[in-house]
Parts: structure tokens; sequence; C-alpha cells
């Protein structure tokens, strides 16, 4: 195996190579080729309808779940592939918005998805607004068990929160880490503001500061057509992707004390702390 990467924790974790949509008119002998941790991938099904993967003349272990490709380049997968019930469970739609390329670390990306004090300034009128520019205190805590990051109990005003909004909302969030590369946030459903819509951040790295970003929704919202939640998450994306990639620099320091100024959220905080214990670098300033 050749991946361009010594970082042992993303190895061994399940990383996406884009919705399993992109297998359509592929097959063993023209498989989907795209790229991760600077190699080229194959993907497809075989005879059997099972997903198949490789890389050069190695096999690789590779998934199909929530309508997505995953594969442990390793193959020595760590842990499962995290669980998302929300995809199944009845009631909710699943749109699959797709990805885009963004010349950021993947470290970076995920970090950005869980900070919420850039709403107001970066997607001013639909995830915030100034002057409501507070982040208001919240729980972070680490599941031990699934080894994934918890943030609860977070609250911020939008003007605009999803397509089928048309009013202004306190909506309430939670943030959830369940890989460094794959995260999840929850957050009031307007249409059922007892219910939390659930949308999903998966990052494929195609090299340290190369990804594609993709979002995958599971909502409660029987109003909005597929194009017009594709598109409101696109425009959101949209304005993320150049103040991404003009941060500097590329890779996220991991460092105590490094960007605290710019950067005193604490998630962001319990992200960098998490990344360092388990040993992460892949993406991060070594
Ligand atoms: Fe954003």
């Amino acid at each position: 195996m050749t991946f361009q990467c010594e970082d042992k924790t993303i190895l061994d974790d399940w990383l996406t190579v884009g919705p399993s949509s992109r297998l359509a008119g592929h097959s063993a002998s023209d498989p989907y080729r795209t790229e991760l941790l600077s190699r080229e991938v194959l993907v497809w099904r075989d005879a059997k309808g099972q997903v198949a993967a490789r890389e050069g003349e190695d096999s690789l272990t590779v998934q199909d779940a929530y309508g997505y490709l995953w594969i442990c380049p390793s193959g020595k997968p760590g842990k499962p592939l995290f669980s998302f019930p929300e995809f199944s469970e009845a009631g909710r739609r699943i749109v699959d918005c797709d990805g885009i390329g963004v010349a950021v670390s993947g470290l970076r990306m995920v970090e950005n998805f869980l900070d919420m004090g850039h709403f107001p300034y970066v997607h001013a009128h639909y995830l915030g607004e100034v002057p409501q520019t507070e982040v208001a205190a919240y729980e972070v805590s680490v599941d031990e068990s699934a080894d994934e990051i918890w943030a609860t109990d977070c609250r911020f005003f939008q003007p605009k929160t999803s397509k089928s909004a048309t009013t202004g909302l306190d909506v309430q969030y939670r943030y959830r880490v369940m890989q460094p590369m794959s995260a999840i946030l929850y957050k009031t459903a307007f249409p059922r503001p007892g219910e939390m819509d659930a949308i999903g951040l998966f990052v494929q790295p195609h090299d340290e500061e190369h990804i594609t970003a993709y979002c995958l929704l599971a909502y409660f919202d029987d109003t909005s057509s597929d194009t017009d939640l594709l598109a409101f998450q696109h425009t959101i994306f949209g304005q993320d992707k150049p103040i991404l990639e003009n941060q500097r620099p590329k890779r996220m320091p991991l460092q105590p004390g490094t960007e605290v100024p710019t950067r005193c959220d604490a998630t962001s905080v319990a992200y960098r702390r998490w990344l360092t214990r388990r040993g992460t670098s892949y993406g991060a300033i070594r």
C-alpha cells in the first residue's frame, strides 16, 4: 500500500471517496476513479453488487453506507463505521448535496463546520446577523466509549436557518465529531421545532491541503424541493470556501496557544485537543 500518509490514525479510519451514486455506469473493467491520500483509487461493484476497491494492485477495504463509499486505507479499521441512525429514521428526507472541492486541510474544514462564531459574518442573513454575534456558553464532552466529541446545548439566532424557514428562529444546535474528517450537525427543524435535522459533513482528503467536502441532509421538510435544499446548502458552502482557502497556514496548528485569539470557540479547542490526544497529524502542522 502506497498511500502518502504516515498517520496511522487516519489510515485506520473510514474515509469517504464520494456518494455511492458515483458507481452508476461503472464496472470492474471501467471503475470509478478518484483520489485519496495522494493516490488514485478505483471503486466498482462486482457481479454480486458488492462494492470493491483497489489502489494499484492492492485490494482495499471498502463499504457502502449512508449512500456513501467508505475506504479504510490500512484495511485494519480502528472501529466500525460510525452510527447514523437518523439516516434511516422514518419521516426524514435524505438529500445528498454531493461535494465541493476546497483547497484546505480536512481538519480545517471540520473545524470550520463546528464553529458558530463565523455565522453572522460569513453567512449573514442566513445563519446569523450582526449585531447578534454572541455565542452563548454550551457543553462540550468526549464520549469515551465511541471516541466521539459532542457539543450540546448550543443556541444561535438565525435569520434563515434552512430553505423552508420563513422567519428568524432561535435555533438549537448539537455537534458530533465521529472521526477527524466526519461530523454531523443537528439543528432545530424549522417545520418541526421539537425535532432536529441532521447534516453530515464527510471529507475526502485528496492530500493534506486539498479535499472534497460532501454534505448529506437527513431533514424534516415536506415542502422544499431537493433542488432547493441543495441550492441552499451550496450557498452556505460557497460562502465558506473562499474563507477556508484563504486561511494561512493551510494546515491546522495543534500546538496549544496557536491561533487562540481568533479561535476561542470551545468545540474548536476540544477538537484540537482530541486530535492531539489520538495522535492525528494528517492535515496538521507537525
Ligand atoms: Fe460556515
